[in-house]
C-alpha cells in the first residue's frame, strides 16, 4: 500500500468532504432523529455505487465495500448532534436553534464518506470486506450498542474496528491514542430528594430538601477523594440541581443529576453503589428520603487493542510524521465506540483539529467549538490506510 498515494487521493477530494461536513453541520439532528443526515449518507453512497443496509438501529446505515467475505474490517462514524445553541462564528452555522454539531460527529460522518469514496475506487484490490458503520445516537443514546446488537459486526465477522474522534487539544495535522483503556466507563445518576414543603418563614414545620440536597452534593465529593486509590481515576460530578419556584416557599422535592465515571464497568458499579448509600444516608440524617437511579445505558470503557493501536500509530506516523503522533493519557470522557471494542479488537484515535489562528480552540460540547477542516482529508486517509493495512495483515 502506498500511503503517500492515499494521502494525495484524500487531499484531492478535500472540498467534497468539507462540503458534506458543512451540509451536515447546517442541519444538526440529535439522537435517533438523524433523518436528513442518514438520507445524505445514503444519497452519497448511492452516488458512489456502494450497497448498504438501512435502517439499522432506526437511522443507522451499514455499508459494505469489497467481496463480501473475510477478512473483514469495520470503520465507524457517529452522526448525531447535541442540544447546544451554536455560537461559533462560521459561515455554515447551525440552522436549527438549540442544536449543534459541537462534538464533531459531522466531521466523522463526512470523513467516513471520504474514506468510502477512496476505498470504492480500490475495491478490486481489497481482498476482503470493509464495513462502514454510520451510527445514530452516540451522545447518551447508546447507538453503538444498538447497531452492534443488530448484527453490524457479523456476516462476515468483523476482525478489527477503527474509529476517529476530532480532538481540540491536539493541533491540526496530528493524531493520538493509547494502548488499553483510552476513554472512561460512564453513566448518568439521578437523585430525587423528598422533603416536606412549607412556608420558608417556618422551617420547623417543613422538612427542607434544599439543605439536604446541598449536604448530599458536598458529601458525594468524599467518595472519590477518600475512597478511591489516588493513583486510579474516577469522577462524580453533580451538574444539575432543580428545586423550588418561589423565594419564600420550601419545596417538596429537589432533583439532582450528574455523571459518574471510572476506568472499568466494575469500578463504575462500585461508585454507583456508594452514591446510593451516601445519598440515602445523608438524606436520612436530614429526615428526607433520597431516591437514587441510574437512567440510560452505562457506557463501558473504550479499550484499545495493543496491535490495533500499533498499526494505527505506524500508519498515522507515515501520514503525518513521527513527531505528530502522540501517546495520550486516559481521558474521562465517555464514548459508545466502547460497545464495539467489547466484542472485537479495535482502536479509537484522536484527530487533531486545533488551530489557534482560526479560533479552533474550544473543547467539544462548547457552543463555540470549531475545527480546522484541513484535518478532514487526513482523517479520511487514516480510515483508508487502517482498512487496507488490516486487510493485508489479516489475509
Ligand atoms: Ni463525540
Amino acid at each position: 500500500m502506498q500511503l503517500t498515494e492515499v494521502r494525495q487521493e484524500a487531499l484531492e477530494i478535500q472540498d467534497w468532504i468539507v462540503g458534506l461536513r458543512r451540509q451536515i453541520h447546517r442541519h444538526p439532528e440529535v439522537m435517533y432523529e438523524e433523518v436528513k443526515t442518514s438520507q445524505l449518507v445514503r444519497t452519497s453512497l448511492d452516488a458512489l455505487g456502494i450497497p448498504y443496509q438501512f435502517p439499522v438501529a432506526e437511522t443507522g446505515v451499514l455499508a459494505t465495500i469489497g467481496n463480501g467475505r473475510g477478512p473483514c474490517v469495520a470503520l465507524r462514524a457517529d452522526m448525531d448532534a447535541l442540544p447546544i445553541h451554536e455560537e461559533a462564528d462560521v459561515s455554515f452555522r447551525s440552522q436549527v436553534d438549540g442544536k449543534m454539531h459541537a462534538c464533531g460527529h459531522d466531521c466523522h460522518t463526512a470523513m467516513l464518506l471520504g474514506a468510502a469514496r477512496l476505498l470504492k475506487a480500490r475495491e478490486a484490490e481489497l481482498g476482503g470486506t470493509v464495513k462502514l458503520i454510520f451510527q445514530p445516537a452516540e451522545e447518551g443514546g447508546a447507538g453503538g450498542q444498538r447497531i452492534r446488537d443488530a448484527g453490524a459486526l457479523e456476516n462476515p465477522a468483523v476482525q478489527r474496528i477503527f474509529g476517529l474522534h476530532v480532538w481540540p487539544r491536539l493541533p491540526v495535522g496530528s493524531f493520538g491514542s493509547r494502548d488499553g483503556v483510552f476513554l472512561a466507563a460512564a453513566g448518568c445518576v439521578e437523585i430525587a430528594i423528598q422533603g416536606r414543603g412549607g412556608h420558608a418563614a417556618m422551617p420547623h414545620l417543613a422538612i427542607d430538601p434544599v439543605v439536604c440536597a446541598a449536604a448530599v452534593v458536598t458529601e458525594l465529593q468524599t467518595i472519590v477523594s477518600r475512597e478511591i486509590d489516588p493513583l486510579h481515576s474516577a469522577v462524580i460530578s453533580i451538574t444539575m440541581i432543580h428545586g423550588g419556584e418561589a423565594y419564600n416557599v420550601i419545596p417538596e422535592t429537589v432533583a439532582l443529576r450528574g455523571t459518574i465515571r471510572a476506568t472499568s464497568l466494575e469500578a463504575l458499579q462500585h461508585l454507583q453503589q456508594r452514591v446510593r448509600e451516601v445519598a440515602s444516608g445523608v438524606a436520612g440524617s436530614h429526615r428526607c428520603e433520597a431516591n437514587v437511579s441510574f437512567p440510560g445505558v452505562d457506557y463501558p470503557p473504550t479499550v484499545n487493542d495493543a496491535t490495533c493501536w500499533q498499526v494505527a500509530r505506524k500508519l498515522a506516523s507515515s501520514l503525518a510524521g513521527d513527531e505528530c503522533v502522540a501517546e495520550l493519557d486516559i481521558t474521562m470522557g465517555g464514548e459508545d465506540f466502547a460497545f464495539y471494542t467489547e466484542q472485537v479488537p479495535g482502536c479509537f484515535v484522536a484527530l487533531g483539529v486545533r488551530n489557534e489562528e482560526e479560533g479552533a480552540i474550544y473543547n467539544v460540547h462548547h457552543p463555540k467549538f470549531k475545527v480546522d477542516e484541513d484535518a478532514l482529508p487526513l482523517g479520511a486517509a487514516l480510515h483508508v490506510a487502517f482498512a487496507l493495512q488490516s486487510l493485508d495483515d489479516l489475509r
